[in-house]
């Protein structure tokens, strides 16, 4: 029996890169999948339903359980339709896995609207409206006295912690919120049975080999790993979100970065220093003494 056999899953995002690796990966543990996919280009234009059903179908193939969506989870109606087509095709919801994702570089200066829209809604708002659907299901399964044993797994980005990247304002502020929607959700969603974690993974995909420095580098790490253990290879972020995922896991709140061998717990702002008054703030005094 596999670490998620009987659970129901959404992946978002799962037609390519990082998701096609979890959605192989949970249905070959046990869970049933909802494989979503809009099918867009890198910086988000167009449709195509091939690479959701390509990914069901190798599924099915293997034996395991998956129906494939192309709901776009930027928006409020497509989150709901994603969320809803779980419960009606496999019978509930026990997982969600944001991870659809886009992007459209720019540096700050010359960034159009557009690009900046587009990478908020599909990374920011991707996240909030199908945690969204998903959390009012768990609610009323709670209130109704089914309380969930269910798992949210987000996915934000070094470029949003760890590694600001020039070039990529759109995503990192994008990335950086997710991580602190996911410690929200984590403390509002403990009381209806809901742990939310969120990873911030490397591996090479179509996004990171269109990366200006990264895609040669991981390119590079490919030829050299060849026959040995591929790091950077995108089915090796699957195990930890697997586990996350998995009623055994007792983890909530927390954000991991995952990239090559290595997982290590990140943790986010906090105190370093500080300075203190017993009266007014005299502007020379703040200079005199923050550095
Ligand atoms: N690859 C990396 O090294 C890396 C690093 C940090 C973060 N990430 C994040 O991991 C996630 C997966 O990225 P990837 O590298 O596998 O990229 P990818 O392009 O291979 O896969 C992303 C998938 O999301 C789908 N998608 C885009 N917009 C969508 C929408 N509105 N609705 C539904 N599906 C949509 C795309 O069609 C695509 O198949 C992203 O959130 C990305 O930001 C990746």
């Amino acid at each position: 029996m596999g670490v998620l056999a009987g659970r129901v899953a959404v992946i978002t995002g799962a037609g390519r890169g990082i998701g096609r690796e979890h959605a192989l990966l949970f249905a070959k543990e046990g869970a049933a999948v909802v494989v979503n996919d809009l099918g867009g280009s890198n910086a988000g234009e167009g449709t195509d339903s091939g690479p959701a059903q390509d990914v069901v179908r190798e599924i099915v193939a293997a034996g395991g359980k998956a129906v494939a969506n192309t709901d776009d989870v930027a928006t409020w109606d497509g989150a709901q339709k994603l969320v809803e087509q779980a419960v009606t095709e496999f019978g509930g919801l026990d997982v969600v896995v944001n991870n659809a994702g886009i992007l459209r570089d720019a540096f700050i200066a010359g960034m159009s609207e557009a690009q900046w829209d587009a990478v908020i809604a599909v990374h920011l708002k991707g996240h909030a409206a199908v945690l969204h659907h998903a959390a009012a299901y768990w609610k009323q399964q709670s209130k109704a006295g089914n309380q969930p044993d269910a798992a949210v797994i987000n996915t934000a980005s070094a470029s949003g912690t760890t590694l600001p990247n020039p070039g990529q304002a759109n995503y990192g502020a994008a990335k950086a919120a997710i991580a602190a929607l996911t410690l929200v959700a984590a403390d509002e969603l403990a009381r209806y049975g809901v742990r939310v974690n969120a990873i911030a993974p490397i591996a090479r995909t179509r996004l990171t080999l269109a990366t200006p420095g990264m895609g040669e580098m991981l390119a590079a790490e490919a030829e050299s790993s060849e026959g040995g253990f591929d790091a950077f290879a995108p089915a090796n972020i699957a195990p930890l979100v697997a586990y996350l995922a998995a009623e055994t896991c007792p983890i909530t709140g927390k954000v991991f970065a995952v990239q090559g061998g290595a997982i290590s717990e990140l943790a986010g702002w906090h105190d370093v220093k500080t300075i203190e008054t017993e009266g007014p703030w005299l502007i020379d005094d703040i200079a005199a003494r923050l550095p």
